[in-house]
């Protein structure tokens, strides 16, 4: 028999927890908030649920069912516990253990990091898990949050879509010391959440470009770049320049059909979804898109389901936006 409960968890930008908890009230009106902290929200649910269950929460950057809190001291036991519980997988679960984060900032030191790493390398020595971490479709993963330092939530979740492979929604990227902005780990992030990869020889327009971290991350997959803004972009190959402002590019200065449209600008969604609607019908074919909302009340969550109707008429029946782990008080749409 698989394992249930009634009670649900998801991790998320520290400072996020209470719009989270707000998207989750629309999504899911029967779910009542219970244990939180920052970066970490639970809810019970009115009935026990299994594994597959899944939240389509912008904000959530890891979720499950849960399965027990207690204290890091007895975390081997719990987690036996755990196990049994989920035995009925054919093969050992795959172990996610992560922290809740504490600083809104993702830049920002964790302590509680430290703790997470510790409880990865005990459990690993005390109970039977697949090797390496990152998830495949299917795969039955046991979750571990360090809520404190002394305290820790397990759980479980199914692997499929919307769920990151990483454990806490963390890919394992690290800023090259020579890329010109922190943009290339955002953007090497969502592109992972992307439905299609970004192919050699393709073309992209960026609008808001400065000094060029997403720009180098295109150009090092061979693709082709034409980045416009009135601020200076690191030269590289595969890069051409537009200094200017969006508003004052015209059509023929762009190649006659583009692959994707890349937007990041540091103004509000309002503007963006503009420059969006302006540019996707300048391409011969319909362009993919990876577009920032910045948001600093996290009040782009709740027009979420008007924006993707907007985006519908512009062609995207199915698109997708997430708070990245590594992104700050923004959501990245894509499409
Ligand atoms: C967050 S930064 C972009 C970071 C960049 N994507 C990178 O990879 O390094 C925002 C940029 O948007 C540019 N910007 C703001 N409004 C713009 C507009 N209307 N047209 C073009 N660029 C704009 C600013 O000059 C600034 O360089």
């Amino acid at each position: 028999l698989e394992a249930r409960s009634a009670i649900y968890f998801a991790t998320c930008r520290a400072g996020a927890q209470a719009a989270l908890k707000a998207e989750v009230a629309a999504l899911r009106p029967a779910w009542r908030p219970a244990f939180a902290r920052p970066g970490f929200v639970s809810w019970k649910l009115p009935a026990e649920a299994g594994p597959e269950t899944h939240l389509d929460a912008i904000l959530a950057h890891s979720q499950g069912l849960a399965l027990a809190r207690g204290e890091i001291a007895g975390v081997v036991d719990l987690a036996g516990v755990a196990l049994d519980r989920l035995a009925a997988a054919s093969r050992p679960p795959r172990l996610h253990c992560r922290a809740r984060t504490v600083n809104p900032n993702p830049d920002a030191p964790n302590p509680l990091d430290a703790v997470a790493r510790e409880l990865e390398a005990e459990l690993r020595a005390a109970h039977g898990f697949a090797a390496g971490a990152a998830a495949a479709a299917g795969d039955l993963v046991l979750d571990v949050v360090a809520t404190d330092a002394g305290a820790v939530v397990l759980g479980f979740h199914r692997h499929g879509p919307g769920h990151s492979p990483h454990p806490g929604g963390r890919p394992p990227l690290v800023l090259p010391g020579d890329a010109p902005s922190r943009a290339w780990i955002k953007f090497e992030e969502a592109l992972a959440w992307h439905p299609r990869p970004m192919n050699p020889g393709e073309r992209v327009v960026e609008i808001g470009s400065a000094p060029g971290g997403t720009a180098r991350a295109v150009c090092d997959r061979g693709a082709e770049i034409w980045c416009v803004d009135p601020a200076a972009v690191v030269p590289m190959a595969g890069l051409r320049h537009l200094r200017k402002p969006a508003a004052a590019v015209a059509r023929a200065e762009l190649p006659e059909a583009f692959d994707w449209l890349l937007i990041d600008i540091n103004d509000n969604p309002g503007a963006t979804l503009r420059l969006a609607r302006r540019f996707i019908p300048w391409s011969a074919r319909r362009p993919s898109l990876v577009l920032t909302l910045k948001t600093a009340d996290w009040k782009v969550v709740g027009e979420w389901p008007a924006i993707r109707r907007q985006l519908a008429g512009l062609g995207y029946p199915q698109p997708f936006a997430r708070q990245l782990f590594h992104g700050r008080r923004e959501v990245v749409v894509l499409a």
